[in-house]
């Protein structure tokens, strides 16, 4: 869903896909074994589960509410596979980047069922923190470099939503239910709402619609490093990438 233009200024997020479906037929054939290199993947389920394999020997099942974090590093090949013959499949898989001098670490992953990602009551609201922190509640993640800030937010209608960031991260509201308005700008349901990183912005703050509003908000620290990419893997020049497709294809990419 982002683009090489969006890449830059969305650094350090190098891709959103947000999938939602009741039909079988749209996921039932899954992600079948695949590889990835430079950087972290992280999942969050709405409804539905999925079944993950990889080559560093991890295996998990995501499920509703649910969080896996994959830093891909050096490199994993993995397949994400439906657990489900029915029923809805939906959520969201966020692309973060690492930056050059963690690209080639070792490969990590971490489940997160859903009761263990940290809640704030807000009013009229409720707030997820997959990653960062909000006021004095530490989020499920914590990254150094990127800093990054993920946060699902449900509002009943015309609550608002006000959250404090560093002048110079990158930020972007993805609406899934309803609309809400930033800035006195409309934001309808599935659309992305990119915010200008101007030195007196410093926050995220927006207003549900008389429906209500449910968003992800997303932001991190830019890495400023260049960005080659090719596929499933994200690097920092061209030869590496070269490294990465030639690792690949002699089997000594996992
Ligand atoms: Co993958």
């Amino acid at each position: 869903m982002l683009t090489q233009d969006l890449q830059r200024r969305l650094d350090p997020f190098l891709m959103l896909d947000a999938f939602g479906t009741d039909n079988p037929g749209d996921y039932i054939a899954g992600f079948p074994d695949h590889p990835h290199r430079g950087f972290e993947t992280v999942t969050y389920m709405l409804e539905g589960r999925m079944r993950h394999r990889d080559s560093a020997g991890n295996e998990g099942l995501l499920g509703p509410g649910g969080v896996q974090w994959m830093t891909a590093g050096r490199g994993v090949i993995h397949s994400e596979m439906p657990e489900q013959a029915d029923g809805r499949m939906e959520g969201f898989q966020l692309w973060l980047n690492l930056p050059a001098a963690q690209k080639m670490r070792a490969p990590w992953y971490r489940d997160i069922p859903a009761a263990d990602i940290p809640e704030l009551t807000i009013p009229g609201g409720r707030v997820r923190i997959i990653a960062g922190q909000v006021a004095n509640t530490l989020g499920a993640m914590q990254r150094e470099t990127t800093a990054p800030l993920f946060l699902d937010v449900l509002l009943e209608a015309g609550a608002n939503f006000e959250q404090a960031l560093p002048a110079t991260h990158n930020a972007f509201v993805y609406v899934y239910r309803g609309a809400l308005s930033i800035a006195g700008t409309a934001v309808p349901q599935q659309r992305m709402a990119i915010l200008a990183n101007r030195a007196d912005a410093g926050c995220v703050a927006f207003t549900a619609g008389p429906e209500g509003a449910r968003a992800i908000v997303v932001a991190g620290a830019p890495l400023n490093e260049p960005i080659v990419q090719y596929g499933p893997f994200v690097m920092n020049s061209k030869e590496e990438i070269s490294q990465a497709v030639d690792d690949f294809r002699r089997g000594a990419l996992a």
